[in-house]
């Protein structure tokens, strides 16, 4: 793996440490490599209202976002599971809107599976608003 890509993995398991996963104590973790380096972190932030529920990935992106930066050059996700957590189909909808980009799926034993926005979810904007 790129060396500029291992702080995400340390970030994401560190963010996990923030989640508000108080009714499927199961907390996740993600962090943004952003354009100039920085790293931003999300936690998913649940809700008694279940749907409100925001994933981790999708919490990174708006804290990105708010604060002017939309240019991502990698996300790592992570969680406690046996297999290497990858996000869910609103989290790819939301990560495709903002380019492809890798993604590293990992959990907290320290197992990497790196894939990309692309192959989670092709043709994300494919003829919307006659998007490519
Ligand atoms: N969750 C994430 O934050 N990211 C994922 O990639 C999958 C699921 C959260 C949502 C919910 O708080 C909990 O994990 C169980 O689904």
């Amino acid at each position: 793996m790129q060396e500029e890509f291992k702080g995400i993995l340390q970030a994401a398991l560190n963010a996990r440490r923030h989640a508000y996963a108080p009714y499927s104590n199961f907390p996740v973790g993600a962090a943004l490599l952003c354009a100039d380096g920085e790293i931003i972190v999300g936690c998913n932030v649940e809700n008694l209202s279940y749907g409100l529920t925001l994933c981790a990935e999708r919490s990174a992106v708006c804290a990105a976002v708010s604060r002017g930066i939309r240019q991502f050059k990698a996300i790592a996700v992570c969680a406690e599971t046996r297999l290497p957590i990858s996000p869910c189909g609103a989290c790819r909808q939301v990560l495709a809107e903002f380019g492809d980009f890798p993604v590293f799926l990992c959990n907290v034993a320290g197992e990497i599976v790196e894939t990309s926005v692309g192959e989670l979810l092709p043709r994300a904007k494919t003829g919307i608003l006659d998007g490519d």
